[in-house]
């Protein structure tokens, strides 16, 4: 990890990095593009809904082209990604294999009502259910559809029909999307507070960020007591979740992030998921699993739940699926809750829920990973971009936290004690590292970060799980320069 920066060539630099290129334009060119962005940007404040996280940013960036783990703006300006459009690319930008698959049922089935089979759909389900089937031991069947939200929502569905609840319970912190639905098992008031009465919303209990440990407990010694807290509000009638008389709990499930991902790439502690799903199990609530941002090898495992012992009845997938092309998600669910005489036909549809092009992408996603080493390359590289954090500590008492799990790492930023939660210092980096104005081998480059947590001041860091070792140098240098610089403006 050590900084070899300033003697390594272009060339070089372009050999360690697939998908890097330095290319230059004349002054007049680059004049050209911004007057073209400018127009743009005030065409888009007037014919595009704010509506969706662009304007977050304090200037949007317009980017062009993108291969490997780098975005091009229109100046040819090279960013380093490191959060692949919140962990949907997790194969890389332009990564031939999963494109060329999509070029070729373009070529052969490009459009099909999905009232009827295509053959990449029945395989692509099959090598799912075979995945969960080695991994856990259970016998189950998938059902597309298209976003990740969607998919959330036909969990409910399941969960409802299933139980005849409609209360679930969910983690502080957690998020599932931002359809109605979805949102009432998220837990931000912020996505609800407009939009009227939610009286299904879910129950939030708090997950174990030991960190920021909810109870001002030590994980050393807290022997779980956040569970316990779970646990104690079964006791008796009186504690308000569970009948003793009927056995039955008021919840129909539990919706779950192994990692929490917008929440802030939060791991919780050994035994914490064992224990939670031996409750769900004896009080009959439904325990489910949503992969949709650690699915797919992003924490060095196929799903994130197989670094727990506690299968799950439902899990939930979608962004990584396809490598961010055509957009395809789904719910796996144990064959005796989605078994055709419970989940008969009909029970949740949408038009595009299982579209040819994105069943023939999410189907070579899967022979690729099947083919690769990502169980074992993901580990060593997490370690790798895990030291580099720890390294970038030492140095920086504001990160008052890292963490990582493959290569899902967080980076928590915070005030000079290193614990107050900083949010002002997260943003400048977020929107510094967007100007791209930091320099690699005397290069200039760009950053892409994306910021969460519950204070908005963590760096969830989900680069592609095809980064190198030199990229993963890069960016231990690019994160240096830009803390440095964003700590002088505070
Ligand atoms: C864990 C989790 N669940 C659900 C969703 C919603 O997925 P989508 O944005 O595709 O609707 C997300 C999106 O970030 C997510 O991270």
């Amino acid at each position: 990890m050590s900084s070899k920066a300033n003697t390594v060539s272009v060339a070089d630099l372009e050999k360690e990095c697939p998908g890097l290129k330095f290319e230059k334009m004349t002054e007049a060119e680059s004049a050209k593009i911004t007057k073209q962005e400018e127009d743009l940007l005030a065409l888009e404040s007037k014919v595009c809904s704010h509506g969706d996280t662009v304007h977050y940013a304090e200037r949007p960036n317009f980017f062009e082209t993108c291969e490997g783990s780098f975005l091009y703006d229109g100046h040819k300006q090279p960013f380093l990604d490191l959060q692949m459009w919140y962990s949907a690319v997790n194969l890389g930008y332009a990564n031939k294999r999963v494109n060329d698959a999509l070029k070729n049922q373009i070529d052969k089935l490009p459009q099909l009502a999905c009232q009827y089979l295509h053959k990449e759909k029945v395989q692509l389900a099959d090598k799912l259910v075979n995945s969960i089937k080695r991994s856990f031991g259970v016998d189950g069947r998938v059902h597309f559809n298209v976003g990740g939200a969607q998919a959330v929502e036909d969990a409910l569905k399941l969960t409802r029909k299933n139980t005849g609840k409609s209360r679930m319970l969910a983690f502080e912190g957690g998020y599932h999307g931002r359809t109605l639905a979805a949102s009432s098992i998220t837990s931000s008031y912020r996505y609800r507070e407009h939009y009227g009465e939610f009286g299904d919303r879910a129950e939030f209990v708090p997950f174990p960020y030991c960190f920021r440990c909810p109870y001002e407990k030590k994980v050393e010694s807290c022997e779980l007591y956040c569970v316990q807290q779970i646990e104690r509000k079964f006791d008796h009638e009186y504690t308000s979740w569970w009948n003793p008389k009927t056995k039955k709990a008021e919840f129909g499930a539990f919706f779950i992030e192994v990692v929490q991902g917008t929440g802030g790439y939060v791991i919780p502690p050994k035994g914490y998921f064992e224990r939670l799903a031996k409750l769900c199990k004896e009080r009959g609530i439904l325990l489910i699993d949503d992969e949709i941002q650690m699915g797919f090898y992003r924490t060095g495992k196929l799903w994130a739940m197989e670094h727990v012992d506690a299968p799950a009845d439902v899990m939930v997938f979608g962004k990584a699926l396809t490598n961010g092309l055509n957009p395809l998600s789904g719910i796996w669910a144990k064959e005796e809750l989605i078994s055709p005489d419970k989940f008969g036909p009909g029970s949740t549809h949408s038009t595009f829920s299982s579209n040819s092009l994105g069943t023939a992408v999410g189907l070579e996603v899967m022979r690729v990973l099947e083919e690769g080493d990502y169980a074992r390359s993901v580990p060593e590289k997490g370690k790798y971009f895990l030291d580099i954090l720890k390294d970038l500590q030492k140095k920086h008492k504001e990160i008052g936290d890292v963490d990582g799990l493959g290569l899902a790492l967080r980076m928590e930023m915070c005030e000079k004690d290193g614990f107050t939660a900083s949010r002002r210092l997260a943003d400048m980096m977020f929107q510094r590292g967007l100007e791209g104005n930091l320099s690699y081998a005397g290069q200039k480059m760009g950053l892409i970060l994306d910021i969460g947590g519950y204070f908005k001041n963590v760096v969830t860091l989900a680069p592609s799980l095809e980064i190198t070792y030199r990229e993963m140098d890069m960016a231990h240098d690019l994160l240096d320069q830009l803390i440095s610089s964003c700590k002088k403006e505070l």
